[in-house]
């Protein structure tokens, strides 16, 4: 081989030894100049040529422009490298693929407790709140519910270890807003509760609720009635019918269960409202006297109604879902479909 050639290619290894080293542009400026400056190796190597004899020159000129050409490469490829780095150490890799932005969704309980409060809202109802952590005497007693009631047996209710309790229920919200403000009062308390149950299709240690309250002078139980099948109408459609039956509560009297016609067979009946047309929702009643007395309302005066609801439960009737325990394992393949 030409000893020109042979000298061309142990540059074109140096340069690329010397180029696989270089952490940065100022060493790519230097190594540019030692290899490719005017005075540079393979300058100098192009300059020979002249001496090259006649018969040779077509071909090492060939294999010199090679060279030249695998040099320039060479330093083109460490340039892309180390801006690369550069532009990764200022925390922007502007190499890597684009990234598509999964739009979350609002979870289905979320969902029900937003739309009843908005339709509360429009209804007069403004929002109140209270703690889940809650004093036994605002979780119960104050809503006249007597020691040896069952519910709040330790088999049944959270009690902390300071005394207090995790809320059963929303109900106690009711109390604290009317320990601080005179009536007329009209809110609804959304909000998480807590029981020992053991979890299973329709149960669940921790759930939520939505409270309200209203308190005026002659407030009847068709007013009650009234909201409630507007509430139903609003949230499920036109066709929804609410029907009350008698039942207890310690803070209610009357107290009644109220429930609505069962929206997936329009009351025929189905799996879901297991033959019977309803839906069962939850409790309501007029606000028993006990309870304004304790949070020092005249009951002589003043009248009221009070309804709870379980948002699970009516999460899982809009969406005709089987197991409340769905709504809680976070699986993405369940959450996607709403
Ligand atoms: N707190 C009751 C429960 O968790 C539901 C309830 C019933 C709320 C009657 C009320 C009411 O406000 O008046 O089962």
């Amino acid at each position: 081989m030409n000893s020109l050639v042979a000298q061309m290619q142990a540059v074109l290894e140096d340069a690329r030894e010397a180029l696989a080293g270089l952490s940065s542009l100022e060493e790519l400026e230097a190594c540019r100049v030692r290899f490719l400056g005017r005075r540079g190796e393979v300058t100098l190597l192009l300059k020979d040529m002249g001496r090259v004899d006649p018969s040779e020159r077509r071909e090492v000129g060939r294999a010199a422009n090679e060279v030249k050409a695998a040099v320039q490469e060479a330093f083109a490829a460490a340039l892309a490298r180390l801006e690369r780095g550069r532009s990764l150490a200022s925390g922007l890799d502007v190499t890597l693929p684009g990234r598509l932005r999964r739009a979350g969704r609002t979870h289905p309980v979320t969902r029900v407790m937003d739309d009843a409060v908005a339709i509360f809202r429009r209804m007069g109802f403004v929002v109140a709140d209270g703690p889940d952590q809650e004093t036994v005497y605002h979780n119960f007693d104050a809503l006249n519910t007597p020691e040896d009631h069952p519910s709040r047996d330790p088999q049944d209710t959270f009690y902390l270890a300071d005394g207090r309790c995790l809320r059963t229920q929303t109900s106690p919200v009711q109390v604290r807003v009317m320990e601080s403000r005179q009536p007329p009062v009209r809110i609804v308390c959304p909000g998480r509760c807590y029981r020992r149950d053991t979890p299973d299709a329709t149960h669940s240690m921790n759930f939520h609720q939505i409270e309200g309250l209203y308190v005026d002078r002659r407030v009847s139980l068709a007013d009650l009635k009234g909201c409630l099948e507007e509430f139903a109408r609003e949230l499920l459609g036109p066709q929804v019918q609410v029907r009350f039956r008698p039942h207890f509560f310690p803070f209610t009297e009357p107290s009644i269960e109220y429930d609505f016609s069962c929206i997936l067979c329009a009351g025929r009946g189905c799996g879901v409202c297991k033959r019977s047309g309803w839906l069962e929702i939850s409790g309501a009643g007029m606000v028993d006297p006990a309870v304004f007395e304790a949070v020092g309302y005249d009951p002589e005066i003043w009248t009221g109604y009070a309804f709870g609801m379980g948002i699970e439960r009516i999460a899982m009737i809009r969406h005709a879902i089987g197991d409340i325990r769905l709504l809680y394992e976070n699986d993405m393949r369940f959450l996607a479909q709403f």
